[in-house]
């Protein structure tokens, strides 16, 4: 993860295991030939568009999540490197066809896969990820004091996330062309796009470290506060982060008309006029859309001091998350202590 220093260096080695176990055994893929529209000047385009994406990094925070729980309770981080490997192949799937369905042309930096390669290789490249990554889950057999069971039942449980955070996605793409959706409708939308699969990230690391009834749920309820607390904040720095830094488009959700939890708070707080502007610049066809209606559409959120109020709501996840990490009693104390570093992180992250 790009955090602040200290952070960043005691996950480096952590890192460093999980990235070559994410690339061990994956198979070739045809690449065929991208876009040249799409590919700039100074840009090669990677031979392999499945490598193109899992090369270019991200903050590994879901499989950083895993081998951190499962340290926490068996003082093994590794132990669950395989599954920690998968759960990161998943959530790469989904951030491929999540730029299909998003139509946003940059991810972790680079050019995303459709954008280089067009929406039918990006939808086949995404499949590829899904299944490896069910294949590297699977790998985690056979390894020392992890029972066949427990495999089974977190791969299970991956397949249930998988579902879900369909449904989440699915539900995500609906509220754009909705203008009644609740603060009740958006946290269900995004504790099934987002979070559930960060709570299992944290949940798969707890089972397979051995963890009790009780570790798992410690560890499962602090993955599911900040699973909420770190959507709320990506809403956020679509909205105001530095787009260099963030690697990805800023204002796309405003031109794309979705439903945030900072523009659902100012729709609920602006007066009529600037609520009708509000709705206007957020249904306004994306091709339409001009910087400086996105500008506007940012000045009314700040008007209703609705980022001020997504970030209360973040914090209060985050502080539910510490609480949940403090009924945890296990013997892997540093892993501990960097899993509390990681919940603070949801709110200070920039990227
Ligand atoms: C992006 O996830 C998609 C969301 C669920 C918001 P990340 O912000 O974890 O993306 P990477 O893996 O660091 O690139
Ligand atoms: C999360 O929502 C999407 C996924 C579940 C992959 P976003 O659409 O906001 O994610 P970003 O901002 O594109 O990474
Ligand atoms: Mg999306
Ligand atoms: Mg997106
Ligand atoms: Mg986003």
């Amino acid at each position: 993860m790009t955090q602040e220093p200290a952070l960043s260096e005691a996950l480096r080695p952590y890192r460093a295991r999980l990235e070559s176990e994410m690339v061990r055994g994956l198979p070739p893929f045809p690449s065929g030939t991208p876009d040249p529209a799409h590919v700039k000047p100074d840009e090669t385009a990677p031979l392999h568009p499945l490598r193109h994406v899992i090369d270019a990094g991200g903050k590994r925070l879901r499989p950083l999540l895993t081998m951190l729980a499962c340290e926490a309770v068996c003082e093994d981080a590794d132990r669950a490197l395989p599954t920690a490997a998968g759960l990161e192949l998943l959530h790469t799937f989904t951030l491929v066809h999540d730029d299909v369905m998003d139509n946003d042309l940059t991810r972790r930096g680079r050019p995303t896969v459709h954008a280089l390669w067009g929406g039918p290789l990006a939808i086949c490249a995404g499949d590829a990820l899904y299944a490896f990554a069910f294949d590297k889950m699977a790998q985690n057999l056979g390894t020392a004091r992890v029972t066949p069971e427990t495999i089974v039942h977190i791969m299970r449980r991956a397949a249930e996330v998988s579902y879900e955070l369909s449904a989440g996605q699915t539900q995500d793409l609906l509220f754009e062309k909705r203008d009644d959706v609740t603060l009740d409708e958006y946290l269900e939308m995004i504790r099934l796009k987002t979070g559930v699969l960060i709570q299992l990230s944290v949940e798969a690391g707890a089972r397979i470290g051995g963890g009790d009834t009780e570790q798992v749920a410690a560890l499962s309820d602090y993955g599911r506060h900040i699973g909420l607390a770190f959507q709320i904040v990506d809403d956020l720095l679509d909205l105001v982060a530095d787009e260099a830094e963030l690697g990805k488009p800023v204002g796309s959700d405003i031109r794309a008309g979705k439903k945030t939890y900072p523009v659902l708070h100012a729709l609920d707080h602006l007066g009529p006029a600037d609520r009708a502007r509000l709705l206007d610049i957020l249904t306004t066809p994306e091709p339409e859309t001009t910087p400086t209606m996105v500008q506007e559409g940012l000045s009314l959120l700040v008007e209703a001091d609705s980022m001020e109020a997504a970030k209360v709501h973040a914090t209060r996840e985050v502080e539910n998350a510490r609480a949940a990490l403090g009924r945890l009693d296990a013997p892997g104390g540093s892993a501990i202590a960097l899993l509390a570093r990681v919940a603070d992180y949801m709110i200070t992250r920039r990227n």
